[in-house]
């Protein structure tokens, strides 16, 4: 390549390094607990607009054009000539995809247009951020015609100080949402899920004071169960600012001075009634400045690996799971209300589960909050999915991104008790420094968590199964996802197998499965009945009593069938993953009742 090309292809790498570090510069650092804070819902019906050119966006020699549809202009069709107008566009409700919502939007992926209006009324002194708790998946945000921020990632929520865009009155607020899947992305256009786009989460305008809370952690110190770490972050860089912590019915009260960075930090003795599956237990916390004031609901808990041993307040805990996508039952659609949430983690709790495995990218904040609610502990999960383009260092940062904005989101959720960085990735030096890199950053970030992500098997031979992951050495969990009796022969297999795992670790089973359509019956080898897959549960539980040594938990693969592009055998598939312990209808299947009996015996 001559140097001149050279040197254009680095300045264009360069320019979309800086770009891509400007826009996540927008859009973090994240506001914690917004729901905790001074809010209006921008949730509602939305004009739209279906521009799959990007008209709106480029001009005709598909150049970033500066009078796009976020102008919003007034249409009059007798002086101005444009040829879009959203407010005789048809509407759709925020938060929601588009595909479920629209039949010709069902298989549609590039970008639509989102307008809302809203009026406001300026107050002196407070600042004020547009807040998104997750659209999907490349997201341009615009604000009385002005850009007021972008992101990447379909499932982390963002935030755009828009308080120099925002004006009395009427504003503007237009949004531009690509769902193009693209190999370079994180997932990349290859996943066993549907690709929702839309604004899939609430859209809320937040009001702050000149100099706000950013953000706090308050949980107990890594290997104590009687010191609280108390963390905050506040948005002014000045040293000397007091911001006090209470806890009322522990009777602590602490205050924290900040330094020059806005930081502030302190550790408090406490013996706070520790949170757990059995006892959920929930205090009100209280974090004040002189100008802000937060309030939550925080647990308390200590997690810790010993040995082969996951260990949960000082006690060895068996993980009774079951993994989880955010489709909502019934409708099967991305889900968008907690009343959604509500269902997927009640069937989690009538399987007799304490644990559930978040599938494969943070689900929404109530999801979580709830599960921590109803005493379910959670695996949260980024989605480096399968083959990530490893080598490309904007991958890196969109991958580091996606990790930081799940951390600071729920880095005070007791109930989550493992930070997942991939899933199924394919060995390699590439991948080893790239998840080893992402692995090293979410333990610098948060020690109070432990590490993990969902490995492949790397067996000894046909029917001596083993992991051998290079990444064993950076994470605290060893996981693997195995379907011997599925993809791995058929449920007579699994009686011929034995596991040699040698690893002074946790080992954890992260998926197992076979696919069913509730209601079709046959012999037991017959695939695709519920019988075979009641068998498969049988037998591969069977193998985790007597043939894998120490396991420290499970989260079969999957609560209930998903929609995924991926899965088209007519009548049996028609566009769904069939693996669910409970149909797309909401039917259990015969597989329903051995895990949860199983999960009663232990
Ligand atoms: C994989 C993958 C899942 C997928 C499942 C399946 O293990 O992690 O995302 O849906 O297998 O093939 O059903």
């Amino acid at each position: 390549m001559t140097f001149k090309r050279t040197a254009l292809l680095l300045a264009v790498l360069f320019i979309s390094l800086l770009s891509f570090a400007q826009t996540a510069k927008d859009a973090r650092p994240l506001l914690q607990n917004v729901y905790g804070r001074a809010h209006s819902s921008l949730n509602g019906y939305w004009n739209y607009l279906v521009d799959p050119l990007e008209t709106g966006y480029y001009d005709y020699r598909r150049r970033p054009t500066s009078d796009g549809f976020f102008k919003d202009h007034q249409v009059d069709n007798i002086k101005t000539y444009k040829e879009y107008d959203f407010d005789t566009s048809p509407v759709m409700p925020v938060p929601g995809d588009w595909n479920t919502f629209a039949d010709n939007l069902f298989l549609y992926e590039g970008t639509l247009w989102f307008r809302r209006q809203f009026q406001y009324v300026p107050k002196a002194g407070t600042r004020v951020y547009l807040y998104f708790a997750g659209a999907n998946y490349d997201t341009k945000v615009y604000l009385n015609g002005e850009k007021a921020g972008e992101h990447e990632g379909g499932y982390t929520p963002f935030n755009l100080d828009v308080t120099d865009l925002v004006k009395p009155g009427r504003n503007s607020l237009v949004v531009k949402v690509d769902d193009k899947r693209r190999a370079d992305a994180v997932p990349t256009n290859n996943f066993d899920w549907f690709n929702y786009g839309g604004i899939t989460r609430d859209v809320l305008l937040v009001e702050l004071p000149q100099t706000f809370i950013q953000s706090y952690k308050v949980q107990l110190k890594k290997g104590s169960d009687n010191v609280l770490e108390m963390k905050a972050w506040m948005s002014g860089k000045q040293a000397g600012q007091k911001v006090e912590i209470e806890i009322p019915e522990l009777k602590v009260k602490r205050s924290l001075v900040t330094d020059a960075t806005g930081y502030a930090s302190a550790e408090v003795k406490a013996t706070p009634k520790l949170w757990s599956p059995e006892n959920p237990k929930l205090y009100a916390v209280k974090i004040s400045s002189a100008t802000d004031a937060v309030t939550d609901e925080l647990g308390f808990r200590t997690i810790e690996t010993r040995g082969r041993e996951i260990w949960l307040n000082g006690k060895s805990i068996f993980l009774k799971g079951i993994s989880i996508h955010e489709e909502a039952a019934f409708r099967n659609g991305r889900v968008f209300s907690a009343e959604e949430d509500l269902t997927l983690l009640s069937w989690a709790k009538e399987l007799g589960c304490n644990y559930v495995r978040l599938a494969h990218y943070p689900h929404n904040e109530q999801m979580v909050r709830l599960a921590e609610k109803m005493g379910l502990l959670v695996w949260s999960e980024i989605p480096v999915y399968w083959t990530i383009h490893w080598e490309k260092d904007y991958v890196f940062e969109n991958a580091l991104n996606q990790l930081d904005e799940m951390i600071e989101r729920d880095q005070n959720r007791a109930n989550v008790f493992v930070w997942s960085i991939a899933n199924e990735t394919p060995h390699g030096d590439a991948r080893d420094k790239f998840l080893s890199s992402l692995a090293r950053h979410a333990r610098e970030k948060d020690d109070t968590r432990l590490i993990s992500m969902a490995m492949e098997r790397n067996d000894k031979s046909k029917e001596v199964l083993s992991i051998r992951d290079n990444m064993s050495q950076y994470v605290d969990i060893v996981s693997v996802n195995q379907y011997v009796g599925w993809y791995d022969g058929l449920n007579e297999k699994i009686d011929r197998v034995r596991w040699e795992v040698d690893y002074d670790k946790p080992l954890m089973i992260s998926e197992f499965g076979g696919g069913a359509v509730a209601g079709y019956h046959g012999e037991a080898n017959q695939i695709w009945t519920e019988e075979y897959q009641a068998e498969l549960y049988r037998k591969t539980l069977k193998m985790i009593d007597e043939r894998m040594g120490y396991v420290a938990g499970i989260s079969p693969w999957v609560l209930k069938d998903f929609r995924s592009s991926r899965r088209l055998l007519p009548n049996i598939q028609d566009g769904f993953n069939r693996k669910g312990v409970i149909s797309d209808r909401g039917l259990r299947k015969q597989a329903f009742y051995v895990l949860r009996d199983w999960y009663s015996s232990r």
